[in-house]
């Protein structure tokens, strides 16, 4: 499941409706997908696009999205620095921003009109659409593993517009991962 922090409140959201609430706030929807497909790690686009054909075509229909495609990378990706290079500075684009992630970690930082810069660490079973129009970067966690389907009204429309701001340079890519929640039941010392 996603997690929200706002660095500069020193707050973490950690549940999901409220993490949808919160969102929704700032125009974002997210969704959590439970009924994920069970793909292996080398399963190639075509196979993971299959396996979500029917999700892929409602968001379709209620979006406006025309294509699909999947992202897929790991720390051994040739050019993946480079890549990356192209979104983790502050940017926006003409339409919405899509993804579902089908495994591994990302981390979307969203800088809003009004109010303090927020970050959204992604992980599979998430769905996220950031709107045309809010100024944002994203950054792989430290595993640099991510699958994500990726669904566009436009794909030249996805272009980044740099704002050249240099808020991005004010907060670490830090994900904390799914281990990062302590068990809440009362702590045992050897
Ligand atoms: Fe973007």
């Amino acid at each position: 499941m996603a997690l929200v922090r706002i660095p500069e409140e020193n707050r973490t959201i950690e549940d999901e409706p409220a993490i949808a609430a919160f969102l929704a706030g700032h125009g974002i929807d997210y969704e959590r997908w439970t009924d994920t497909a069970d793909l292996a790690a080398t399963a190639p686009p075509e196979a993971v696009l299959e396996a979500y054909a029917g999700r892929i075509a409602q968001l379709k229909a209620r979006g406006g999205y025309v294509t699909a495609d999947v992202i897929d990378v790991t720390a051994e990706t040739p050019g993946l620095e480079g890549m990356l290079a192209r979104f983790n500075s502050e940017h926006w684009h003409d339409e919405d921003e899509v993804r579902f992630i089908v495994e591994g970690r990302g981390l979307f930082h969203i800088h809003p009109p009004q109010g303090p810069v927020f970050a959204i660490e992604v992980e599979a079973g998430d769905l996220i659409r950031v709107p045309k129009g809010t100024h944002h970067w994203f950054d792989l966690c430290a595993d640099r593993r991510i699958r994500a389907i990726r669904l566009f009204q436009d794909p030249s429309g996805w272009t980044p517009q740099y704002t050249s701001s240099g808020v991005d340079r004010a907060f670490q890519p830090l994900c904390f991962g799914p281990r990062y929640f302590p068990p809440t039941g009362p702590t045992v010392t050897a």
